[in-house]
């Protein structure tokens, strides 16, 4: 795998991150970690969405321009994402002077290469969608089904883009490519839309909408928000009409396109349109996860539900963000809708990362120490002739073989049963500690086998150091570090045999990776 290029949705700035918008990133942020440990070269992009009229509309009511309510927001997406270590390579936002530029120069060439034409135009545009809807996209009562508020009825001379000239490639690209929509069961949803497709308005009369990319000649117009907000995937990595830069040639395509189910419609439709008019080839996948809800509801602002993740992690008094990164990459199936509970976080990653996963680190270091002063022997080695303990080389081959099980569930974008297959490592090698019992064998002065025994289970807690690595980034070093192993090893590295013989630890650095969560804080939290 020479490169892996991921983005996410940028964010519209017209709020703070909440857990839904975390969602994303942390699922992204995964993603790319987990292909960090299979290529040298991962480019991660994510951002805010800056322009349109909702901005415009919010800066105004409280009296700020729409520049400061912009830099004032991105600021909190920024630091939300500082705080669940979302390691992204560049945050781009669509208010940045070289997506500006380039966004007015992709605008040109669709004009000149005859997909963009002026008409005069009268519609129902929704502002919270920043997209014209149609009358059957209504509601019985005329509101616009995502936001239940009832569209403003718009009439101006706008461009429009030819989106009609791309539907039949389209249509045979989703045909064609059956994992190019992630999960597959949206496709059918797409192939529908496509049917009736029209035209599509994609530019504001300035003295409506002033918050936005300027048409380049003709400066009574403004770009629509969807062209200018679909480009950052390209703008960002240095995309030109007439001279793209190295990096954009090495890395478009992008791998996989990360975004929730609401905007499906613009990305797999509108987005490789645009691309298409523009002779780019179409990203490898697009990925539509689903929604977080809270407590099983919507979060919104008027039930007062909204969840700040920053919050999350000071309710629980949690030093990193890694069980909160655990948690909300195992609540939903690939593209399912998940949901987030104070009590089932608790319980989940008490029970998973502390008790399942901490523990077993913790008690098979401490016996090393106590029975061998912490020392690795050679005998000690698992092989086909020093197989001492029974089941010892179907571990060490159940392990080995989940690293391809987890490898296969990233490529099909199925984070939560990466998850779930690294839990069951953990509790096959709890299984195999109890069955095996080491500290029966040490009193019945059985050593080899018993040091075998803690061995083999060092050698598997490598494996799930490395496939935890991508969900608990601060938890997987401390393991590593306490089992003097090489967090960096990549993936295709690891083998039967990755401690180290000879001395791995002392006495006082044996510490718990993960300690529970006090129940105290989350009464705390769910009485506020
Ligand atoms: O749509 N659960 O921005 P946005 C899961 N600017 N995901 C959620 C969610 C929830 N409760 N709420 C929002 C936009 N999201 C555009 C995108 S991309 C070129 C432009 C996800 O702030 C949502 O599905 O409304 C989207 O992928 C992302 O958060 C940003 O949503
Ligand atoms: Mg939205």
């Amino acid at each position: 795998m020479e490169k892996y290029y991921l983005t996410t949705a940028i964010d519209y700035v017209n709020g703070a991150p909440h857990i839904g918008h975390a969602y994303e990133k942390i699922l992204t942020d995964i993603i790319a970690r987990h292909y960090s440990q299979r290529c040298d070269d991962v480019y991660f992009l994510t951002g805010t969405d800056e322009h349109g009229i909702k901005i415009q509309k919010t800066a105004a009511e409280r009296g700020i321009t729409p520049k400061e309510l912009c830099d004032e927001n991105s600021r909190k997406f920024i630091d939300a994402w500082k705080a669940l270590d979302i390691d992204y390579n560049r945050f781009i936002r669509t208010t940045d002077d070289d997506h500006v530029n380039t966004v007015q120069k992709i605008f040109k060439k669709m004009v000149e290469k005859g997909d963009i034409y002026k008409n005069s135009y009268q519609g129902l545009y929704c502002a919270g969608c920043e997209s014209f809807l149609s009358e059957k996209d209504l509601t019985e009562d005329g509101l616009c089904p995502h936001h239940l508020k009832k569209p403003e009825l718009v009439s101006e001379e706008n461009y429009f883009f030819r989106l009609t000239k791309y539907k039949d490639a389209i249509i045979k690209h989703i045909k064609e490519n059956p994992d190019f929509i992630v999960p597959s069961f949206r496709a059918n949803e797409v192939l529908n839309q496509l049917e009736d497709i029209q035209d599509i308005s994609v530019s504001r009369s300035k003295s409506n909408v002033q918050w936005g990319i300027d048409v380049l000649d003709d400066k009574e117009q403004s770009i629509y928000v969807w062209i200018d907000a679909l480009s950052n995937y390209i703008t960002a990595i240095g995309y030109d009409t007439e001279n793209p830069s190295e990096k954009f040639k090495k890395l478009w395509p992008a791998d996989v396109q990360v975004i929730g189910k609401d905007i499906l419609k613009f990305h797999s439709i509108y987005w490789p349109a645009i691309l298409l008019s523009l002779d780019l080839p179409l990203p490898k996948h697009i990925f539509a996860h689903g929604w977080i809800t809270i407590d099983e509801s919507k979060m919104s602002k008027s039930i007062g539900n909204v969840i700040a993740p920053v919050d999350v992690l000071k309710n629980f008094n949690m030093e990193n963000a890694d069980a909160f990164r655990f948690y909300m990459a195992a609540s939903a199936p690939c593209g399912k809708d998940g949901n987030y509970s104070d009590d089932d976080f608790k319980e989940k990653v008490n029970a998973h990362l502390a008790n399942s996963m901490g523990n077993l680190l913790n008690r098979t270091l401490s016996m090393l120490v106590k029975y061998f002063d912490g020392e690795i022997k050679e005998d000690f080695k698992v092989s086909a002739s020093n197989e001492l303990v029974e089941g010892s080389m179907s571990l060490l081959k159940t392990a080995v073989g989940k690293i391809n099980i987890v490898k296969n569930n990233f490529d099909n974008f199925e984070i939560a049963e990466a998850a779930q297959e690294i839990i069951d490592l953990t509790d096959i090698t709890n299984k195999y500690v109890t069955d095996n019992a080491p500290w029966t064998l040490a009193k019945e002065n059985k050593m080899t086998e018993c040091g075998q025994v803690l061995t083999t289970v060092l050698d598997v807690m490598c494996i799930i150091s490395s496939l935890i690595y991508p969900f608990c980034p601060n938890i997987a070093k401390d393991m590593a570090n306490q089992l003097s192993f090489d967090h960096k090893t990549k993936l295709d590295n690891l083998t039967f045999d990755n401690i180290k013989t000879g001395k791995i630890i002392e006495k006082n650095d044996i510490h718990p990776v993960f300690l529970r969560l006090d129940s105290e804080f989350a009464d705390k939290s769910a009485k506020k």
